[in-house]
This record gives C-alpha cells, sequence and structure tokens, in this order.
C-alpha cells in the first residue's frame, strides 16, 4: 500500500497542522572552507571515529544547490522546513557577523518565505566552532555565554522571518556521546565531563531564551530533545529500577531543568565528583518558560540492572529494527507522548525529528523503500492517538529531506526521504517521499 492512510479524523489533516522536513547543517552543508572548522571536522580527521572515513567537506553540497533543494522541499507540498544553521559559517572567530555566511541563511529563508514554507532554525546542531573547543568546549562554562551571544547576533539579524527558532538540538547526544562515551565529537569520555557538557549546554540554551524573544518578539523559541523511554528487561525489581534510572539519566535529566527548574533525583547518586558545579540561579535561567518543545523520537532503550546498581542496555533481538539496529515501536511513541503530557505541564509540542535508516537501492531512477514507508504510516498514526488522548502536538518533521552526514556512521545510512546519489548529487524522491506528497497534495484539496 503506497499510501499514509492518515485517518479522516486526524488532526494531522488539519490546515494548521505542521508537515515538515528536517535537516542539520553538517548533515548538507558541504562549502567547508567557507566556514570556521568545527568540532565534527577534527573529529572526521581522526582515523577510527567515522565508519566509512567519511567527511562533511562536500555531503549534500547543499550550499551551492541550495535553490533546488528549496523547489525539491517546495514540491512534497510541505508547510514547514527544519534547519539549522552553522555557527561558523556566520560568524566570525571574533564573534561578529559573517556577511557572507548570514547572506546565504538570508536568501534561504526568503525563498522559503515565498513559497509558503515556515522556517525553523535551530542555533546549535553540534557543530561547536573549533576554535571553542580549544577553550574547553561545552566543558567551559564560558561556551555558555558564547552561545548566548552568537543567539543574540543572529536573531538581531534574522528577527521574525524565522516562525520557531530552537536554541539546541538533543542536548543528550552532545553531552553524553560527544563528552562520556566520546562516539560522537569531539570524542570526550567520562562521567565528570558528561554532566558538566549537559549542565553547560543547558544553561546556554537558558541564556538564549530572553535573547531570543527580545530579538524576535513574533517568533516561537524552544528546544529540540530526544526522548527515547527506558523499558526495563524484566519484572525483575532491580531490572525495573535500573531502567527507571536508564530513563532519569537520557530523558528526564534535560526535561527536569527545563520544565520542572530542578534535576532528578538521581542526581544525588552520582558520585560527587561526577556532580556538576552549579552555580546559584543556573535552574532558574534553564526553565524559562517555553513556546514549545521539539521532541525527537526514533525508539525506545531496553535496560536492565548490570549487577552493580546502575542500568547497561540489551540489544534489541527478535524484533523488527532499521538498518541503525534501533528496534521499531511506534506504541511507544504513543505511550511517550501521553505519559510526558501526565508528567509534566508541556508547551505545544512538535514532533521535531522521526524516520528511519534502512538499505535503499535505486532501481530504474525509483526508490521503493516500502520498510520507511511503512515506519512513517505506523509514526504518525502513533502521533495520531497520542493526539487523539489530548496530548497537543502541533507538527511533524520527517527526518529527512535526503540522505545525508549520519555523524559516525558516515553516509552509509540513509535517512532521506529523499536518495542522494553522492557521486553526481542527484536526489531521487523515494517512495516514501511521493507518499507524503501525496497525503499533502490531498489534504491541500479537502481544505
Ligand atoms: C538525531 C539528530 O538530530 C540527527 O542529526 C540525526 O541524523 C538523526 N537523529 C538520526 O540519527
Amino acid at each position: 500500500m503506497n499510501d499514509l492512510q492518515i485517518p479522516a479524523d486526524s488532526e494531522i489533516r488539519n490546515r494548521e497542522f505542521v508537515f515538515g522536513v528536517a535537516t542539520a547543517a553538517f548533515q548538507i552543508e558541504g562549502d567547508a572552507a567557507s566556514r570556521l572548522p568545527c568540532i565534527w571536522d577534527t573529529f572526521c580527521a581522526t582515523p577510527g571515529k567515522i565508519r566509512d572515513h567519511s567527511n562533511g567537506e562536500q555531503a549534500c553540497d547543499h550550499v551551492a544547490r541550495w535553490q533546488d533543494d528549496v523547489e525539491l522541499i517546495a514540491s512534497l507540498g510541505v508547510n514547514a522546513y527544519r534547519f539549522s544553521i552553522s555557527w561558523g559559517r556566520i560568524m566570525t572567530r571574533e564573534g561578529e557577523i559573517n556577511p557572507a555566511g548570514l547572506a546565504f541563511y538570508k536568501n534561504l529563508i526568503n525563498a522559503l518565505t515565498l513559497r509558503g514554507i515556515k522556517v525553523f532554525v535551530t542555533l546549535y546542531h553540534w557543530d561547536l566552532p573549533q576554535y571553542l573547543e580549544d577553550q574547553g568546549g561545552w566543558l567551559n562554562r564560558d561556551t555558555a555565554y558564547h552561545f548566548r551571544d552568537y543567539a543574540d547576533a543572529v536573531s538581531k539579524a534574522l528577527g521574525d522571518s524565522v516562525y520557531a527558532y530552537t536554541t539546541l538540538n538533543e542536548p543528550f547526544c552532545s553531552s553524553f556521546l560527544g563528552y562520556e562515551t566520546g562516539v560522537h565529537a569531539p570524542g570526550i569520555t567520562g562521567q565528570a565531563n558528561g554532566r558538566l557538557a549537559a549542565h553547560h549546554l543547558m544553561l546556554a540554551h537558558g541564556l538564549a531564551m530572553p535573547v531570543l524573544r527580545r530579538n524576535a518578539p513574533l517568533s516561537k523559541h524552544g528546544i529540540v530533545v530526544n526522548i527515547a523511554p527506558c523499558d526495563p528487561f524484566s519484572a525483575n525489581e532491580e531490572d525495573v529500577r535500573s531502567a527507571r534510572l536508564a530513563d532519569e539519566y537520557f530523558n528526564a535529566w534535560y526535561l527536569d531543568p527545563l520544565l520542572k527548574g530542578r534535576y532528578p533525583d538521581s542526581f544525588k547518586l552520582l558520585p560527587d565528583d561526577a556532580k556538576p558545579h552549579i552555580e546559584e540561579g543556573d535552574l532558574e535561567i534553564i526553565s524559562a518558560e517555553l513556546d514549545y518543545l521539539g521532541i525527537n523520537y526514533y525508539t525506545r532503550n531496553v535496560m536492565r540492572c548490570n549487577g552493580n546498581g546502575w542500568f547497561e542496555e540489551v540489544l534489541p533481538n527478535a524484533v523488527p529494527v532499521t538498518a541503525m539496529g534501533w528496534e521499531v515501536t511506534p506504541a511507544t511513541m504513543t505511550r511517550m507522548l501521553i505519559s510526558l503530557d501526565q508528567s509534566y505541564q508541556l508547551p505545544p509540542v512538535y514532533i521535531t525529528e522521526n524516520g528511519a535508516a534502512f538499505d535503499d537501492r535505486v532501481e530504474g531512477n525509483q526508490v521503493r523503500d516500502e520498510h520507511r514507508l511503512d515506519y512513517y504510516r505506523q509514526h504518525l498514526w502513533a502521533v495520531d492517538r497520542a493526539i487523539k488522548a489530548g496530548v497537543n502536538v502541533k507538527g511533524y518533521f520527517a527526518w529527512s529531506l535526503m540522505d545525508n552526514f549520519e555523524w559516525a556512521e558516515g553516509y552509509e545510512k540513509r535517512f532521506g526521504i529523499c536518495y542522494v546519489d553522492y557521486a553526481t548529487q542527484e536526489r531521487i524522491p523515494k517512495a516514501s517521499a511521493l507518499a507524503i506528497k501525496h497525503f499533502l497534495a490531498e489534504k491541500a484539496e479537502n481544505i
């Protein structure tokens, strides 16, 4: 069935519902020569860090091809596009706006706006300028203030032309993967480092919020977190307890400071030398009111006790998984949204990312990605069910517009609804893209 089969009474069919596609700067832009080096350039240049030894120098060549890409986005019929600004493209090392970088993003925003496409801009999607990493990166509290100044300059320049600003994308990944397990840039390890980076990232978010509001009073301002619910491997009390701990460590660690102004109880379980230094007033800054919360959802984690009162992940076995090895579990998405709605006073929610990598093949200039199409169908139904249960979900973004640089996995994992032939840079809409396009065309007709 080549159709998304969105129920007739679904809010997703409403004209106001935001239906978009998403990307991020380092993953698609290329043209590395026109910006400052960032931590991902350094990481890619370090042997053994990227599975296919690739880098972001060319990526999808989006800087050169942005006009065609805007046409591609418009051709899908989406009413929103979420992308990120490269800090080192729009700012100089001296902290001034770089006119060429600014012009690139302004042109992009104008072209989207002319086509009636709402602009969702992420200010930080993991590409910290390397010179700031050389000063300690997110382990240095000053980086939070540098981020505030960057947010200030950008929002002064772009103002209300941006529909929604996002401070950070997935602070969990920046801190846990970047500074605790080291599988992402800058590749630093250790719990104390991970926890400190997390605190400084959250502080950066909180410091930027009032600045964004002042400079762009008509735009919406928020943050994007990734939520992967942690379920116990067994009903055994220790596994249940460990899964709860993991859930706090991965999810509530970010949501509680944002929405409750405090860290979860498991903060107390950290060894003293891993407790981040928190200054008075930090949590008030971090819990600044949000206009919206962006949630990225892909999968869940199954956890069991590691024998030491802590948790360890159990990899999925005998369940449907994507090419990333991530369990396909749409019911978890509905449950997660309902449970967050019950646990927090949620602002309006956007699903800012959802999607899947599969091993796509081009056959006769077509890509029949049935698994991905099925993934989208099931997860859109999951969103529909959450909305029907009362969760205020205002929009949904497919990750991603096109195949791109999947971080430590390089270009081998394809998340796009459009296929990218990296040799020619041709974009081929996959069956999933055509299904989305079909749904949106039908929706436009019926309004
Ligand atoms: C989350 C990140 O925001 C994005 O950059 C990444 O490509 C996708 N998830 C898929 O892993």
